[in-house]
């Protein structure tokens, strides 16, 4: 594991940046972060708002050795890091919605990307994109996101330290992946479902047959969510995106 943080000043997106080194043989645990990106992406292609030196914009280089099928909780897995360390610096009471987006006060203070790079013999290696809203004021926001998005600053009234915040993320998040290394998803799953906002909530979900809706009742051992309708039939959600009721 390098642990070792490039720091740039403004990128397209950090996930080129990290692949690029993946490419020339960087460690695992590679790091780059930037001051700003003019292309940041989201989930299904969203664009990612990553507003000049207030956030941490950050991109992991990782390589584990675990078949393709298992890289969703990869996902999981940076999800539990990056609340553990801003918990434990910011005092900032963040919890996780399925499957990885950080709330606080019910908006978004970060959100994490994975994308996978797959070759003849399987998973080559991961990136994880590490998107913080570090120190955004309401204003930083264009409207459309102001409802639903939120920042360390707003939420705990001081800015931080983001070279600081970003080595935490980083520290846990070696600490999360040698655990998971070691013991398998079980343990990660367990610490997931502690700082989770969507347990025990009702979940609804668009499916191709119309709309899913239920109660989450847990993780399955794939990563999925399980949700139980109201007949009792329990169903695991391995993708895409729900909705919080
Ligand atoms: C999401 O919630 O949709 C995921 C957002 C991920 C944003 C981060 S910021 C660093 C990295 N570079 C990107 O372009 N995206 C990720």
């Amino acid at each position: 594991w390098a642990g070792r943080l490039h720091r740039m000043d403004t990128v397209v997106s950090t996930q080129e940046e990290a692949k690029r080194l993946a490419e020339s043989g960087a460690l695992e645990g590679t790091a780059v972060m930037a001051e700003e990106q003019i292309g940041g992406r989201g989930r299904m292609g969203r664009k990612w708002h990553s507003p000049k030196g207030k956030g941490i914009w950050m991109s992991v280089v990782l390589r584990p050795a675990i078949p393709l099928q298992s890289t969703p909780q990869l996902t999981l897995l940076a999800g539990v890091a990056v609340c553990t360390a801003i918990r434990k610096m910011t005092g900032v009471e963040a919890g996780i919605k399925w499957p990885n987006d950080l709330l606080a006060g019910g908006r978004k203070l970060c959100g994490i990307l994975i994308e996978s790079n797959v070759g003849p013999g399987g998973l080559q290696y991961a990136i994880a994109g590490i998107g913080i809203s570090a120190n955004l004021s309401e204003e930083d926001y264009p409207a459309e996101l102001k409802e639903i998005a939120t920042s360390l600053l707003i939420e705990g009234g001081v800015p931080v330290d983001r070279v600081k915040l970003a080595g935490e993320v980083l520290r846990e998040l070696k600490i999360h992946y040698e655990l998971y290394l070691e013991q398998g998803f079980g343990p990660i799953a367990r610490l997931w479902e502690e700082q989770s906002v969507t347990l025990g909530r009702r979940i609804g979900r668009k499916t191709q047959q119309g709309w899913l809706e239920g109660t989450a009742i847990g993780l399955g051992e794939d990563g999925g969510l399980l949700l139980r309708d109201d007949n009792g039939t329990v169903t695991s959600v391995c993708s895409g995106e729900i909705v919080l009721i």
